[in-house]
């Protein structure tokens, strides 16, 4: 065990953390970058092409120091927000982090947040300082900014290139050096954290895990704490390039498991894996189930493709355990199911997903979060809302309850006013404000978790020239005065486009809706008045003005290249078109309400 080390790298969005590993893995003669390419080309489309890191896998490499062998465990974990509860689970099965910066961006919001994350998981911190190479990079002051920071020595700071290869060696012998061995009793009955699990369509859903005490044992019964299943452990092993497959994994070491199971949600990130015939009696600490954030309608384009589009979600639910459907049926929409995601990102991935691999054209409704509603005449029983047609009549209601969140943002000094505006623009209430440096400052703000989830990050941009860096986490349920919006297009009321929002900017919200609306929805051989109502009450209105010509007289008939483009852009819009009543509404016009500036 004193051969080993457990260690992740935490770093900001794009400060170099993938190709940092992929160094490591190069210098120790892992994988080559090759090899990593063709390995990588069967994983997930979707993950390579956005180019973050969805799911953290576990990754096991061996170096040699001063004669001894050390085996040395990288656990990666996921960049994204929507998954920080898997971050904070990988993170709960290391010993050591890199923390990596960026010498020309210095230290932002994820940086900070990462390193809370490890630090309360008693982490021994290395400090990189990433991108040496780069002409803009500031070696000197962003050091500065890191022992600020952390409280460490100058010299603690190892400087590097993921790029050229700088002080990645250097790294390696730092891991060795500084990062504790795993302690733990192989003796005592086996007690395995799950910080990740991955499906695989040929051999069920494979668990990664970090074995605190005992061993797991090829063939062993073992029982899972938080579902209480029981399985055979078919295989385990460790990974490598591929998966190597072992008699037993040892308390300290790293692994994976395959049992059989065909359905991610029995595989709970941060449940126990203990032995069924001598069960530990401690659960490891730090268990959740992980709840979904963003709730949103998903409608087949296609009313008849209903029960194939429940085929899908149940298909992607078995690898995806954090998605959540039940059936919802909408007057404007017909069958469809309301889901429930980890954040916007998760969403996009879900609707991409049924739309590649499994040829569902659907239409995704107004997201919205997840609301508590109480009445007058039970004021304490709870009525979740997670569809804005759930939230009981206004008459009837006593009181709703939003959930908030802490943000963090971390941005020029230049940039506090702009900010602090949109902050406030979004119901925020400033909680902190500190200055880094004289440059750059960290403002804590608690806000309405509706208010993020949808535009406020490219907002932020935005206002900030790019100089401004996010992240949250939430703190629970607060009182807030809600209103329901709804829509009318011509007369009809189409509850897909209906939102829960402030009563405060209510008309604001209405007004911008409708027009936003007015652009989205194509004309037809009619006038389409669209009306933004709070209950009775017509709060704004526009119209649609009915066509007057075909689009394509605009052509002349002469350029035909330019009209088939016309036509061919025409066909494109069609495909996520919905008939309501008489009118037919494009997929965007039910995402409209999100990006109104
Ligand atoms: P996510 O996985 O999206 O969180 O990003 P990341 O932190 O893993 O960053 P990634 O490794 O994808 O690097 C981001 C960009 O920085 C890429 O274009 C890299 O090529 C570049 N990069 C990484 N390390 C270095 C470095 O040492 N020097 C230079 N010049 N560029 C680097």
């Amino acid at each position: 065990m004193k051969h080993i080390r457990n260690f992740c790298i935490i770093a900001h969005i794009d400060h170099g953390k993938s190709t940092l590993a992929d160094r490591l893995l190069d210098f120790t003669g892992t994988v080559t970058e090759r090899q990593k390419q063709d390995q990588l080309l069967d994983s997930m489309d979707l993950e390579r092409e956005r180019g973050i890191t969805i799911k953290s896998h576990a990754i096991q490499m061996e170096y040699v120091h001063q004669g001894e062998t050390y085996v040395l465990n990288l656990i990666d974990t996921p960049g994204h927000v929507d998954f920080s509860y898997e971050v904070s689970r990988s993170i709960a099965a290391c010993e050591g982090a890199l923390l990596v910066v960026d010498a020309a961006q210095s230290i932002q919001a994820q940086t900070i947040s990462n390193l809370y994350l490890a630090l309360e998981n008693d982490l021994q911190i290395i400090p990189v300082l990433n991108k040496v190479d780069l002409p803009s990079a500031n070696p000197e002051e962003v050091t500065d900014d890191i022992v600020d920071l952390l409280g460490c020595d100058p010299e603690e700071v190892i400087p590097a290139s993921a790029k050229t290869g700088i002080g990645i060696q250097e790294i390696l012998e730092a891991i060795i050096d500084r990062v504790p061995a795993p302690k733990g009793n192989v003796d005592e009955p086996l007690q395995a954290l799950i910080f990740d699990s991955v499906y695989n369509p040929f051999r069920g859903v494979e668990t990664y895990f970090r074995v605190i005490n005992g061993e797991i044992k090829k063939g062993q019964k073992i029982k899972f704490l938080a579902t209480g299943k029981t399985y055979f452990a078919d295989e385990v092993g460790t990974l490598k390039l591929t998966q190597f497959p072992k008699q037993s994994i040892k308390s300290g070491d790293v692994g994976y498991l395959i049992t059989g199971i065909k359905d991610a949600r029995e595989v709970k990130v941060g449940d126990t894996i203990t032995d069924a015939a001598n069960p530990t009696q401690n659960m490891i600490e730090g268990f959740e189930n992980v709840k979904p954030m963003v709730f949103a309608g998903i409608y087949p384009v296609d009313t008849e493709d209903y029960e194939e589009l429940r085929g899908a979600m149940e298909k992607l639910q078995l690898n995806d355990a954090s998605l959540v459907f039940a059936p919802e049926s909408s007057a404007a929409l017909g069958f469809g199911f309301r889901c429930g995601f980890l954040g916007m990102l998760h969403l996009e991935i879900i609707q991409e997903r049924l739309e590649r691999e499994f040829d569902m054209t659907v239409i995704t409704t107004v997201p919205n979060v997840s609301y508590q509603a109480y009445t007058k005449k039970n004021p304490e029983e709870i009525i979740v809302v997670n569809n804005p047609s759930d939230l009981p009549d206004p008459s009837k209601l006593d009181r709703v309850e939003e959930p908030f969140i802490k943000a963090s943002i971390i941005t020029k000094a230049d940039y506090v006013g702009p900010v602090m505006s949109l902050c406030i623009e979004k119901r925020g209430v400033i909680t902190n404000q500190t200055y880094l440096t004289p440059e750059r400052v960290e403002l804590h703000f608690d806000m309405p978790l509706a208010e993020i989830v949808f535009d406020f990050y490219d907002r932020l941009k935005t206002v900030s020239k790019g100089y401004a860096s996010f992240d949250y986490s939430p703190v629970g349920l607060r009182a807030s005065k809600l209103v329901k919006v709804d829509i009318l297009i011509n007369a009809n009321s189409v509850d897909a486009l209906s939102a829960l929002v402030h009563a405060d900017n209510a008309y604001d919200i209405g007004k911008k809706m409708v027009e936003k609306l007015r652009e989205l929805i194509p004309r037809q051989q009619f006038d389409i008045p669209i009306q933004a109502a709070i209950g009775a009450k017509i709060i704004s209105r526009e119209t649609v003005k009915a066509l007057r010509k075909d689009v394509t007289a605009k052509c002349y008939g002469g350029d035909i290249s330019r009209k088939r483009k016309l036509l061919e852009k025409q066909k494109k819009g069609k495909k996520r078109m919905r008939q309501v009543g008489n009118v037919e509404i494009p997929q965007q016009a039910f995402m409209a309400v999100l990006k109104l500036n």
